[in-house]
């Protein structure tokens, strides 16, 4: 279960990925448009306040008449009444975007995510992905709302401000920007260095959530083992350093406010010491002076704010990278079928030719070795072979779950590659060894097979799959649910669930993996007789535990350590000295 996630260097800067992201803003532009519009507004009022708070000191200072302070202090007002307005409109125009942009964003990973190839989850945890979808997003949302929102307002502030304050007196702000360009410096070289760690945190966050994760999904193995303090420790184990890494964080977090204060208070002390001197020097105004002291505390709050957005757009960066190397996976083409054209209609005859195959994530290990052989339509071909022998992996193979190391299949002697993937795997239906049910109902569950099938059609399937009997002892029926995996139905219940809705699907090639496995032998002799009608005017695939199940099959491939060993019918398999099959059958006859 331990499959390592590999790690790919990310060379592209991370600043492009994130425009790339904001192309998701396109369809949204005209609102986000005016949503900046209004940011601007409400920028350039806030930068007007305290040039009309020093004209109203100046008016003071020199005694002017009630009337006209009075004027300025109205156009204060209605500065105010503006920047509020224009507040809220910003606020809510970017939230909207956002929103849009999110539900966009997370369809798009998630539509990409599912048609990816079996090969790329063979690599990847479900929690870790589930968290690309739920908290990565999520970082994004903040990072779309409100940091490039705040981002874009500290820049109008800071170069806005910087203008203001030359036209009020150049000598002061020179000498302030003498002492601004220093602590810029530092923090971006503080905020790379958060960057890294926070990065750190997300990956250790993830982990933590895939051990709960597992943990719960396994929780009967859990606790069938008594390894509730197994897991208890491995979880504390991550919580720590998490922990650990947090404190870190925070550590460095505080290091930057206090480094920020210093720097800040100290330009101002700077500052007042030399715009006093020109005071005395009678080259400032009081008022002058004034809006200058207020104008250097926004610059420098924002400065200070600054570093906090520039710390989230960091981890808005590292969120971005990871869901996009998501999005560099190429994904199959699935595509919804409704109707098939006639020349990718299948009749049922199925060649492998010399076909290899290993797994990606063991691609040392041959699983299938240069097997030929060739299925006839219509026919019953049953797969035998003892556990691990390669047979799962046939039929795999056969629904291109994955691709052959080497050789082909050939459906209808075409080259399984040229024919589109979804029109491929709608011909075919599997009852997996693994049964997997969704949690909601049996209709549900049934229903997978064919969506839009009527009620009618999937009773007759529950029928045709013998499950009618014990759903419809069910109190509630068809609308029983299942549990999640279907964890309240017994293993042969599943298993009747899993053949109804590959028989709902009715396709050209039927496939079993040990589909009768998990029966009593009573069910299983129903299931046979049901599956027998069921196998007329199809190719059927069965694989086998039990021999009896499969005596009338037209052609037996025995299978060992990836080959096909023996082939042929019951009795002409019966026949071969110290054959595998005639081995393994009178084993199983004995009893
Ligand atoms: N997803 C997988 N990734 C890597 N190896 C696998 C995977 N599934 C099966 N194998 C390996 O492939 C071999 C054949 O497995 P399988 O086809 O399931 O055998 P069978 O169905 O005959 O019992 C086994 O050695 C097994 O360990
Ligand atoms: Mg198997």
């Amino acid at each position: 279960m331990n499959y390592e996630v590999p790690k790919k260097k990310i060379t592209m800067p991370g600043l492009r990925k994130l425009f790339r992201l904001y192309s998701y803003i396109k369809p949204y532009k005209y609102e986000y448009g005016l949503g900046l519009l209004f940011l601007l507004g409400s920028s350039s009022a806030s930068l007007a306040f305290p040039k009309l708070l020093g004209e109203l000191v100046d008016l003071g200072n020199q005694g002017k008449l009630a009337q006209e302070i009075n004027r300025i202090a109205l156009i204060l007002i209605a500065v105010l009444v503006g920047q509020s307005v224009f507040s809220y409109f910003r606020v809510y125009l970017f939230v909207s975007v956002a929103e849009k942009t999110l539900a966009d964003l997370r369809q798009s990973t998630f539509n990409h995510l599912i048609r990816l190839p079996m090969k790329f989850f063979q690599f990847r945890r479900v929690g870790e992905l589930n968290s690309r979808i739920s908290s990565d997003i999520t970082l994004l949302q903040d990072a779309l709302t409100s940091t490039l929102a705040e981002f874009l307002r500290q820049l109008i502030i800071i170069i806005g401000g910087v203008s203001l304050m030359m036209v009020t007196s150049l000598k002061l702000t020179l000498f302030m920007l003498l002492i601004l360009p220093v602590i810029m410096i530092l923090v971006v070289f503080f905020g790379r260095y958060i960057r890294k760690l926070s990065k750190e945190a997300q990956k250790q966050v993830a982990d933590s959530n895939t051990i709960v994760e597992e943990t719960l999904q396994g929780i009967q193995s859990v606790k069938a083992f008594t390894n509730e303090y197994f897991e208890m420790l491995r979880y504390k184990g991550k919580t720590i350093e998490i922990a650990e890494t947090g404190i870190k964080n925070g550590k460095l977090r505080g290091a930057f406010s206090s480094f920020t204060i210093l720097g800040l208070f100290g330009a101002m002390v700077a500052v007042i010491w030399k715009g006093s001197q020109l005071l005395a020097a009678g080259e400032l105004a009081t008022g002058e002076l004034f809006s200058f002291v207020i104008y250097s505390m926004f610059i420098g709050g924002t400065i200070g704010g600054m570093a906090d957005v520039f710390a989230r757009v960091q981890k808005f960066i590292g969120a971005t990278e990871d869901l996009l190397e998501i999005f560099n996976e190429p994904v199959e083409e699935v595509e919804e079928i409704e109707s098939l054209p006639a020349e990718q209609i299948l009749h049922g005859s199925i060649r492998f030719n010399n076909l290899s195959f290993s797994y990606p994530t063991r691609t040392e290990t041959e699983v299938l070795h240069k097997i030929s052989v060739a299925i006839k339509p219509d026919t019953l071909v049953a797969l035998v072979g003892p556990s691990g022998a390669g047979k799962s992996t046939f039929v795999s193979l056969l629904l291109r779950l994955y691709n052959p190391t080497s050789g082909q299949i050939l459906f209808d002697e075409k080259e399984s590659l040229s024919i589109p993937i979804s029109a491929l795997r709608s011909q075919m239906a599997i009852v997996p060894q693994d049964i997997f049910l969704f949690g909601g109902t049996v209709r549900e569950n049934i229903a997978y097979g064919k969506t839009g099938a009527s009620d009618e059609m999937i009773v007759e399937a529950a029928r045709k799959a013998n499950a009618w009997e014990f759903i419809s002892q069910f109190p509630e029926g068809f609308e029983t649910l299942v549990g999640e995996r279907g964890t309240q139905l017994s293993g042969g219940q599943r298993q009747r669930i899993a053949i109804a809705r590959a028989v709902l699907k009715d396709p050209k090639i039927l496939i079993l993996d040990e589909a009768t496995s998990s029966l009593d032998s009573e069910s299983e002799r129903l299931v046979q007789d049901a599956l027998e009608k069921l196998m007329k005017g199809r190719t059927s695939i069965v694989i086998a535990h039990r021999l009896s199940t499969i005596r009338q099959a037209d052609n037996i491939l025995v299978m060992d350590s990836g080959r096909i060993i023996e082939q042929g019918t019951h009795e002409e398999l019966l026949l071969v000295d110290n054959g595998l099959y005639r081995n393994l059958s009178e084993l199983q006859f004995a009893g």
